[in-house]
C-alpha cells in the first residue's frame, strides 16, 4: 500500500488543499470535470444533461443538441448496470435539460426515440465483443423541437482535416465528477472531510457545468501510449490530454461534446463525444468518439427518424435501404441487447 500511497498523497495534494481552503464549498466550486473551471453562461448553449426522468436534476450523461429536436451523446449512456450484457434504456427513462450552466435550472425536454449506433448496439449484446467502445454514439429525438435552439455544428472527414491539426485545443465541457468517482482511496480522503458522503456528492456531482481545455493528440501517439498501457485505439476515437496537468473529461461527461472554434469565427464544431479513459486526469489521453467518423450515420438516422410514419394501411414493408441504421421507428429494440435487470 506504501507503493500507491506516496505518489497519490502527491497527486491528492490540489485537491485537498483545493478544499481544505474552500470552507464554504457551497456554491463556488471551483474546480470541475477533472482540473477545469466553471462555464461561462450561455458559451455553450448547445449542452445538454441527460437526467433519468422530469423530476431528477442531477442526471447521469452528457449531450449535444444538433438540431432543434435531435440529441448527440454517447452509446454506452444508454445503458444501464455494470454487468455484461447491460439493460439498453427506454426513450421514457432519458429526459434532456438544457439552457443553463445550472443543471437545476434547465429546460426539460423528453425523449421519443433513442437510436444507438448499430455497431454499439450488436457489441453491448455480446459477452465476447472486444470492440464495444468503437462506435460509442447515440442519437436521441426529443417529443418536441426546443424553441430556439442554439444547435452544435458537427465535423465531418473533410472539415476535420482542417479542424485537428498539431497544436489544436479542444474544450470539453461537462457536469462529471471532478476526480475519478472510482478511486477508492479519494472516496476514503473525502469521506474524512466531512459528513457521510456529503463532500463526495459534490466532487462527483458538480451543480455547475465545467469546461476544460486539452490537446488533440493524434491517433499513432495515443495508440501507442495506451497500447503500451494494454489498450486499444481506432480509427473511429480521437483522443485529448494536457500534458503536465490533470485536466480531463471524467465520469459523467461521458456523452457530451468535445469541440474546437469554429474556422469562420461562428462558434464550435464538436469534433468528439466523451467515451472513455483509464481512471481520469492520469497518464493517458481521455478517449472520444471521433464525430466525423459517424457523419453518414447520424445523417441518414435523423433522415429516417424524421420521416413521418407510414399510414396505417399503407402497410409496406419499411425501407431497409440502409443497412448502417436502426431500425424502423416503430419497432421494438433489438431484443439481442434488451436484458432486464
Ligand atoms: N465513461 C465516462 C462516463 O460515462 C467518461 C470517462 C471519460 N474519462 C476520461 N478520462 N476522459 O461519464
Amino acid at each position: 500500500m506504501m507503493r500507491v500511497a506516496l505518489p497519490l498523497a502527491g497527486a491528492l495534494t490540489p485537491l485537498v488543499m483545493a478544499f481544505a481552503l474552500t470552507p464554504a464549498l457551497a456554491e463556488d466550486d471551483t474546480e470541475m470535470i477533472v482540473g477545469g473551471k466553471p462555464a461561462p453562461e450561455a458559451k455553450y448553449p448547445y449542452q445538454v444533461r441527460l437526467c433519468s426522468s422530469l423530476e431528477d436534476d442531477k442526471g447521469f450523461c452528457g449531450g449535444s443538441l444538433i438540431a432543434p429536436q435531435w440529441v448527440l451523446t454517447a452509446g454506452h449512456c444508454m445503458y444501464s448496470g455494470r454487468e455484461s450484457p447491460k439493460r439498453a434504456i427506454e426513450p421514457s427513462e432519458v429526459v434532456i435539460g438544457y439552457g443553463s450552466n445550472d443543471r437545476e435550472e434547465t429546460t426539460k425536454v423528453e425523449v421519443a426515440e433513442i437510436f444507438v449506433q448499430p455497431k454499439y448496439a450488436a457489441c453491448e449484446g455480446d459477452t465476447d465483443c472486444a470492440d464495444n467502445a468503437k462506435a460509442d454514439v447515440a442519437l436521441l429525438k426529443l417529443t418536441a423541437p426546443v424553441a430556439d435552439a442554439k444547435t452544435v455544428t458537427l465535423a465531418d472527414p473533410d472539415t476535420e482535416k482542417t479542424l485537428l491539426v498539431p497544436g489544436t485545443e479542444i474544450v470539453v465541457t461537462g457536469w462529471g465528477a471532478m476526480w475519478d468517482p472510482y478511486d477508492k482511496d479519494v472516496s476514503k480522503l473525502l469521506a474524512a472531510f466531512g459528513p457521510a458522503g456529503a463532500l463526495e456528492e459534490k466532487v462527483n456531482f458538480p451543480r455547475k457545468l465545467a469546461e476544460v481545455e486539452v490537446d488533440w493528440v493524434n491517433n499513432a501517439s495515443c495508440a501507442a501510449a495506451f497500447n503500451a498501457a494494454g489498450g486499444r485505439i481506432a480509427d473511429t476515437e480521437i483522443c485529448a490530454m494536457r500534458q503536465g496537468t490533470r485536466k480531463d473529461s471524467c465520469q459523467g461527461d461521458s456523452g457530451g461534446p468535445a469541440v474546437v472554434p469554429a474556422k469562420d469565427g461562428s462558434g464550435f464544431v464538436q469534433v468528439g463525444v466523451v467515451s472513455w479513459g483509464r481512471g481520469c486526469g492520469g497518464a493517458l489521453p481521455g478517449v472520444y468518439s471521433r464525430v466525423a467518423a459517424f457523419s453518414g450515420w447520424i445523417h441518414d438516422t435523423m433522415a429516417q427518424g424524421d420521416r413521418p410514419p407510414p399510414a396505417p394501411d399503407d402497410a409496406a414493408p419499411a425501407d431497409q435501404g440502409s443497412p448502417a441504421v436502426d431500425g424502423p421507428p416503430d419497432s421494438a429494440p433489438d431484443a439481442t441487447e434488451d436484458t432486464p435487470n
